[in-house]
């Protein structure tokens, strides 16, 4: 009798993502407007996870790799290095390079957006009730007939959060 192989459980995918309402994410490399309400909520979604983020939003981030998370960076560029950071060449190598337990959250940008969208299982979207005409990087379409929302929750702006938004989670449907 043939051995029974076991088959690699499929890790959960999550992408994480504060978007506009025209589909805005980012312009000149950077976020479209500092919400800090969003950095906390980024935060707790994403403590004890490994994010995959692509190169260009690595550099962004101002203090390098983030804290308490495995930071798994995806690039073409075989001398990349930095510290606290997993570098990964492609989207296959940084899913299966994720080793903490749980979802394993794409964290942007717009490419690596693009490039993941169809293995996400779960999207917490956080919408920005604004627009922003002068981006230079946009979320891919989300097709509403695949996705279901599980939770949502509108917050209105206040004297630190600069424009409304609402914190929507997404699950694929079956
Ligand atoms: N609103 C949000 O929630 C949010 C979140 C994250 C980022 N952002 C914004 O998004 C913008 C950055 O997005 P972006 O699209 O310009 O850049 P990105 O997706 O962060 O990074 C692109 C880079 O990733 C690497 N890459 C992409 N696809 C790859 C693949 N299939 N295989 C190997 N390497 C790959 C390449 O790196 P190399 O060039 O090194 O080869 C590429 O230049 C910024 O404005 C940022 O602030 C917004």
């Amino acid at each position: 009798m043939t051995p029974k192989r076991n088959k690699p459980e499929r890790r959960r995918v999550a992408a994480v993502v504060a978007v506009a309402a025209d589909g805005a994410i980012g312009r000149g490399g950077a976020l479209l407007c500092h919400l800090p309400a969003d950095l906390k909520h980024f935060k707790q979604l994403t403590l004890g996870h490994s994010i995959v983020m692509g190169r260009r939003t690595f550099d962004s981030l101002p203090h390098g790799a983030l804290p308490g998370r495995q930071n798994i960076v995806v690039t073409r560029n075989p001398h990349f290095a930095a510290p606290g950071v997993t570098v990964a060449h492609d989207i296959d190598a940084a899913l299966a390079a994720a080793t903490l337990p749980g979802e394993v959250m794409v964290i942007g940008g717009a490419q690596l957006y693009a490039a993941t969208l169809d293995r996400v299982d779960t999207l917490y979207l956080t919408r920005l009730h604004a627009t922003f005409p002068d981006a230079d990087a946009h979320f891919p379409p989300i097709d509403p007939a695949q996705w279901e929302v599980a939770d949502e929750e509108f917050h209105p702006a206040d004297e630190r959060n600069p424009c409304d938004y609402t914190f929507v989670t997404l699950c694929r449907k079956a």
